[in-house]
């Protein structure tokens, strides 16, 4: 597996010079990210400036000399956070992205990226004026041919080093490596980078060697950001298998979790793999997925040695859909009527905006409350409970994205979102702008995304102002 990555990287750099062509005149190459490739060496992190060329110009910084964008001072929410948190100064996800960057590129309208080398989300074309539309479907209403060719596409995905991004796998305290000059950063592929990212959002604030971490702190959930910083997670997946595929209109499926039945439908060979017939945990030989590794296990590790998940592979996916024998209530997925149920509730947050908000849209499709909106510490609904129903890798935060169930999962829970924002055109003022949970303030950058994004920028329909729709019936 290795030998086959490094021989598409030959590949790529043998036509590198006509791909740079090719990606100036035809399809302009990607651009989101962790930390650009060409922004980990020492000098540029001294420097606070991550404002790269767009691939094929030189000495064009954020390609202002086409108009394409500008290198800007990063704007970090100032605002205050909620009381969950109480360590100000320790944690390098704090203002996001400052500890690391403070200028970046700013595109203009029509542009995006981390060199503003890409179109925005629904553009496509040499000047990005052309409009595209991706459209996200029902797993199950797919031809056999679509999905075997999506089965593909992630596995190329999990096996494709990312072209622009690297993870750092050490805190910024220690990111420049024993000698004080050799960055501690690193190539992953295009689907572990997703799950990295995941991982990065949620994990515990180091303290110091010997005292305990930190985990009263989550970038991504048991906050308003949850939808948001989910939606952006799949946008960056779905855009760059788009760039791997050279195909604008390839969108993720999402998985109707909501069958209120004990099995897993979408757990077939032709899909996301059936269960092994000799192990219970296990993903069947049949299907590809079961020779997926999954990253980011070694959270012990993580915790006493304020280490960061690197891009090793450990073992494999476990999945046991409906097996958790000591949790009556995670045995059944969700019923139709949740769905119906949560997409009635008017308000989008309700206070101490948290995984104990009480007639909250957000915190119910989490799944912290009953599906009318009851917070009940015993309750898990909607999505928490279908992460919860796979009893395995995709249940535990940490990992979860190891399993490609996740990305169909997250793509149904945003649909619901996305039919909730048409529903009742909220009024943002139900979104705070400060004192939520660190991370999930309206203007906060969200954990770890690069260039920055706001919770506030995903907080749109998605036809209006990404670029894709859902093809769904919604239940009266
Ligand atoms: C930006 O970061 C650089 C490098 O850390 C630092 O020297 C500079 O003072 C910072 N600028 C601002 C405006 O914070
Ligand atoms: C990381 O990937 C880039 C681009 O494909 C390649 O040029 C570089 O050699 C890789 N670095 C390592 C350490 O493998
Ligand atoms: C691009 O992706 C779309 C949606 O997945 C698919 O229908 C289409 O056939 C693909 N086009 C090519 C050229 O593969
Ligand atoms: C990568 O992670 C593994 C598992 O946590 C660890 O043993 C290894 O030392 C790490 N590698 C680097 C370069 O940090
Ligand atoms: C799976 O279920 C078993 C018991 O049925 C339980 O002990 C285990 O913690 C569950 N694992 C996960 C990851 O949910």
């Amino acid at each position: 597996m290795k030998g086959s990555v490094l021989e598409q990287f030959d590949i790529l750099h043998v036509h590198s010079m006509w791909q740079s062509v090719f990606s100036l005149c035809v399809y302009v190459v990607i651009v989101r990210t962790q930390f650009p490739r060409e922004c980990v060496t020492p000098e540029v992190l001294r420097s606070g400036t991550c404002c790269p060329s767009p691939t094929g110009l030189a000495n064009d910084d954020c390609g202002v000399r086409s108009r394409r964008g500008q290198c800007m001072p990063v704007v970090a929410d100032l605002r205050p956070h909620g009381p969950q948190y109480p360590h100000d100064g320790r944690d390098d996800r704090e203002r996001w992205p400052l500890r690391f960057f403070n200028r970046s590129c700013q595109c203009n309208k029509k542009f995006s990226g981390f060199n503003c080398g890409r179109c925005r989300y629904g553009l496509t074309g040499a000047n990005c004026d052309q409009r595209i539309h991706v459209v996200r479907r029902n797993i199950m209403q797919m031809s056999p041919e679509e999905k075997r060719a999506l089965v593909n596409a992630l596995d190329q995905a999990k096996r494709t080093v990312h072209p622009d991004l690297v993870i750092c796998t050490r805190r910024y305290q220690e990111l420049f490596g024993p000698d004080g000059n050799t960055v501690q950063c690193e190539n992953i592929t295009i689907y572990n980078f997703f799950v990295w990212t995941h991982y990065y959002s949620v994990g515990k604030t180091y303290m110091g060697s010997g005292q305990h971490s930190f985990g009263g702190v989550d970038f991504s959930h048991e906050g308003p950001g949850f939808l948001t910083w989910h939606r952006f997670h799949l946008l960056q997946l779905e855009s760059d298998i788009q760039d791997m595929l050279r195909n604008r209109t390839f969108a993720l499926p999402y998985w109707n979790f909501a069958t209120g039945k004990n099995e897993c439908d979408i757990c077939t060979d032709d899909l996301l793999g059936a269960r092994s017939s000799f192990d219970m945990n296990s993903i069947s030989s049949n299907s590809v997925f079961s020779q997926w590794r999954v990253i980011c296990e070694d959270v012990e590790e993580y915790e006493t040695q304020g280490t960061i998940c690197n891009s090793t592979e450990g073992g494999p996916i476990r999945r046991n859909p409906g097996g958790n024998t000591a949790r009556l209530m995670v045995q059944k997925l969700p019923e139709n009527q949740d769905v119906i149920d949560c997409l009635e509730i008017n308000t989008f947050d309700t206070p101490p905006y948290y995984s104990t908000s009480s007639l909250s849209f957000r915190n119910t499709i989490e799944g912290y409350s009953t599906s009318k909106g009851n917070y009940d510490p015993g309750v898990r609904s909607l999505h928490n409970l279908a992460h919860l129903f796979l009893n395995g890798t995709g249940g535990q935060t940490h990992v979860s994205p190891n399993d490609p169930i996740f990305v169909l999962l997250h793509c149904f829970t945003d649909a619901i979102f996305d039919e909730w924002l048409q529903r009742h055109h909220p009024s943002t003022v139900f979104y705070p702008k400060e004192k939520a949970p660190i991370g999930h303030n309206w203007r906060y950058n969200m954990v770890p995304f690069w260039p920055p994004v706001t919770n506030a920028e995903m907080f749109v329909s998605a036809s209006d102002s990404l670029g894709y729709t859902y093809e769904v019936q919604w239940p009266n």
